[in-house]
């Protein structure tokens, strides 16, 4: 088993090129399945979860190769609309195969999705999305089949801007009898990206960003090429690595626009950030202060995803500082082992209390989920001494490369095997 090793206490300096990003490529992989020709798709991550989804999409019948950073998708034959337990299993986004397989086969039989353990993670909204363009839905234990003779375009309103359900209905309704419209849909820049690579494919689909997606069916649609955009989580995780060990690190291949209540917050606790249109450079070279409140949001508030390795950074930060978490139920499973490396958190429910602490010290700990361990890592550069990161299985279904990128930032963050 691999084990990052990282020595803490020295500040970072560097440049580091931000990796596609993971929640946009695992649901246009998904969605290439609806085309009936060659995707490519350009600036993939190696991730693990790449690779699961990439091991659903041969499983259905699709053919698949690489060449660099590309990935090449033939879904031009017959399409099987079912997939392993097993498979489905392996993460969460597995479920955004169930619209885009009753989009192409008519049918669909697959489990409940795995993926990282937040609380629960229904697909309630998910099925109201099927169920509102006429598909018949049967729930049985943890089997979900859906079938369809033809989807009709109708009215879909999401209570919740889930993410998922978002992309599922998108997926389901561009190939549609008529048209349908998507109210309450989430906004991410994940949205709008596959929205980007749906027109190129041929689909009449708008609004994405706005909460409310328009979509015309079309009968067929083709391959087309996409490059996937940048993987804001992941920078996200690098400026909290350099706001924690200090330093000035140089991020390219970045998009600001995509992350500014991350990039306000770490302002605010006294880092110095300067963007361009690719670019974000962060300079930390005075104490920290608390950020004040962060609050996570669907988008374009604060991103759950970027709260474990911003409370990470915000260990040692003069103050106290309060994170509520209203996206996920339990989203603070890397808190005891932040504690273990000497941090004051106090959690009650959805809040945690985070008061600054002096010092940090190195450990040995685990990771819980992927977001929960880049919180280790980023704790663990401010920390004096060693820490032996464990569960990096996590880490590597959404970091690509997690102890290279560190070096290049000039960290000490060594990946080690483990008997
Ligand atoms: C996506 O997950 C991301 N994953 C998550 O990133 C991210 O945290 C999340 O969106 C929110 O931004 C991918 O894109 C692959 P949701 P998703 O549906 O689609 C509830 C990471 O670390 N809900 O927006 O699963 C749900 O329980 C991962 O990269 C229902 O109640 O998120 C949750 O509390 C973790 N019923 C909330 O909505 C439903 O049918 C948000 O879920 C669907 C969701």
């Amino acid at each position: 088993m691999s084990v990052l090793k990282i020595t803490g206490g020295c500040s970072l300096s560097g440049s580091l090129r931000v990796q596609g990003a993971k929640n946009s490529v695992l649901p246009l992989l998904a969605a290439s399945v609806l085309t009936e020709g060659l995707s490519v798709f350009r600036n993939c991550p190696r991730l693990s979860d790449a690779e699961a989804t990439v091991r659903i999409l041969r499983h259905v019948g699709c053919r698949v190769y690489g060449e660099g950073d590309a990935l090449y998708v033939d879904a031009s034959g017959p399409i099987r609309p079912e997939v392993p337990d097993a498979l489905m299993r392996q993460m969460r986004s597995s479920v955004i195969f169930l619209g885009a397989l009753l989009s192409r086969c008519g049918e669909v039989s697959l489990s409940l999705p795995g993926g990282c353990e937040l609380g629960p993670r229904p697909v309630d909204l998910h099925l109201l999305a099927l169920r509102s363009l006429g598909a018949e839905v049967i729930e049985a234990g943890d089997r979900i089949c859906c079938r369809a003779g033809a989807l009709k375009g109708g009215r879909i309103d999401l209570p919740f801007a889930s993410v998922g359900a978002t992309e599922n209905a998108m997926l389901a309704a561009v190939r549609a009898a008529g048209s349908t419209v998507i109210s309450g849909a989430a906004r991410e820049p994940e949205i709008r990206d596959l929205q980007d690579y749906l027109r190129a494919c041929g689909a009449l689909v708008s609004g994405a960003g706005s909460g409310t997606i328009r979509i015309v069916g079309v009968e067929k649609l083709r391959g087309a090429e996409k490059r996937i955009l940048p993987d804001r989580i992941a920078a996200a995780t690098w400026l909290a690595a350099c706001a924690s060990a200090g330093g000035r690190i140089r991020l390219y291949d970045a998009c600001p626009a995509h992350m500014l209540p991350v990039l306000r917050a770490l302002e605010r606790m006294g880092c110095a950030v300067k963007t361009g249109e690719n670019l974000i450079v962060l300079e930390r070279t005075g104490p920290l202060k608390s950020p004040g409140p962060i609050i996570t949001r669907p988008h374009p508030g604060f991103p759950t995803d970027a709260q474990p390795p911003l409370m990470a950074a915000a260990l040692r930060a003069r103050g106290t500082t309060v994170m509520i978490e209203t996206v996920f139920e339990n989203r603070f499973r890397h808190v005891p082992a932040l504690r273990s490396m000497g941090a004051d958190i106090r959690t009650a429910g959805r809040t945690a209390i985070i008061r600054g602490v002096e010092g940090l010290h190195g450990a040995e700990v685990r990771a819980s989920d992927l977001r929960g361990g880049a919180a280790l890592a980023v704790a663990a550069l401010g920390a004096e001494g060693e820490t032996l990161l464990r569960g990096m299985e996590h880490v590597e279904r959404g970091y690509e490369d997690m102890a290279g990128a560190l070096t290049a930032l000039g960290a000490d963050a060594r990946l080690c095997e483990e008997e």
